[in-house]
């Protein structure tokens, strides 16, 4: 099956990764267009990092679109010490052979949506969900074309990655994250829990520094700065891959692990700021279920993935 896809990020290196792996699968995923988020780092060099991973990758006539440059409420978090003040770790990208649309990222969420079939688009965000929550806000009615949501977000029993209680995604702009789970949109979250288990081993980084191919090799310079820093910072070897998960979900669901939840989540000011709270359907009132994945086959994902971006 063939995928029409919106994909919403904060490249970001893992969100890099997962936009080499849709151009790659080109035959099962059409990229419509790409929005970007603040996050990981401000949305201007979001913006900078999309165009570059189209132009590694030869595919410019993708539309990129910037978007909010701030969450709905609380104050902006980046994760500069993870990805590096470039977004992109070690690596330098080609410059760009595109340039940005003039429409903001929700003016054009709202019309892509608005002019869609219905259930005819998948969204994929592995950002902040700021994008898809003001598009929502400003038009509920563009839910009607979304055929599915799969976004990078959340943690369970994984506990948190950027306190102990949340994964930065959610953290980053809460309040966005429960609007759009609570959308009504069918919608799979992929958090922690499976994503943790996704990771960089050094063999995998030596079939990626051992390719004889661009999306390869840059992606190994980029994961070497995250691999560093996450012994550094979590005393792990190998950093997880967490973005490209999502892209592996459209393209190989067989390899995930999944579960109905109802979810909750934290958007106080206190230390529990973005945690989501995983519930069984039904036992808390009021709250929304989705499809909660809970664990990934590694070995295969990682095949799938280099296999999908080295076909650029
Ligand atoms: O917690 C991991 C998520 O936060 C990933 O999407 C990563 O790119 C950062 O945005
Ligand atoms: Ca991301």
């Amino acid at each position: 099956m063939t995928h029409r896809v919106i994909l919403d990020c904060d490249p970001g290196v893992d969100d890099c990764i997962a936009l080499l792996v849709a151009l790659g699968a080109s035959d099962r995923i059409e990229l419509q267009s790409i929005c970007v988020v603040a996050g990981n780092v401000p949305v201007d060099v979001c913006a900078r990092n999309a165009l570059g991973i189209l132009a590694l990758a030869g595919r410019g006539h993708v539309p990129v679109y910037s978007g909010c440059e701030r969450p709905l409420r609380v104050e902006p978090s980046f994760a500069e010490h993870i990805h590096g003040r470039s977004g992109l770790g070690d690596a330098t990208l080609p410059a760009a052979i595109s340039t940005l649309e003039p429409a903001n990222a929700v003016d054009h969420l709202c019309s892509a949506f608005g002019a869609a079939e219905p259930q005819s688009i998948t969204l994929v965000i592995t950002g902040p969900m700021t994008n898809f929550a003001t598009a929502l806000q400003r038009d509920p009615s563009i839910k009607a074309a979304v055929r599915d949501v799969v976004i990078m977000g959340g943690a369970s029993e994984a506990g948190g990655n950027i306190t102990p209680f949340a994964e930065f995604n959610i953290y980053a702009d809460p309040d966005a994250a429960k609007t759009v789970l609570e959308s009504g949109c069918r919608t799979t979250l992929i958090g922690l829990d499976a994503t943790l288990q996704f990771r960089c081993t050094p063999s995998r980084m030596q079939r990626l520094t051992q390719a004889d191919h661009a999306a390869s090799l840059t992606s190994a310079d980029m994961i070497a700065h995250v691999n560093r820093v996450y012994g550094e910072v979590y005393g792990a070897e190998g950093a997880a891959l967490h973005d490209p998960c999502t892209v592996g979900y459209l393209l190989a669901p067989e390899l995930f692990d999944t579960r109905e939840v109802a979810i909750d989540v934290d958007c106080s000011t206190g230390d529990t700021r973005g945690q989501t709270r995983i519930h069984a359907p039904g036992e808390v009132d009021g709250l929304p279920v989705i499809n909660w994945v809970t664990g990934v086959r590694d070995t295969a994902l990682f095949d799938l993935i280099v296999t999908e971006m080295e076909r650029l």
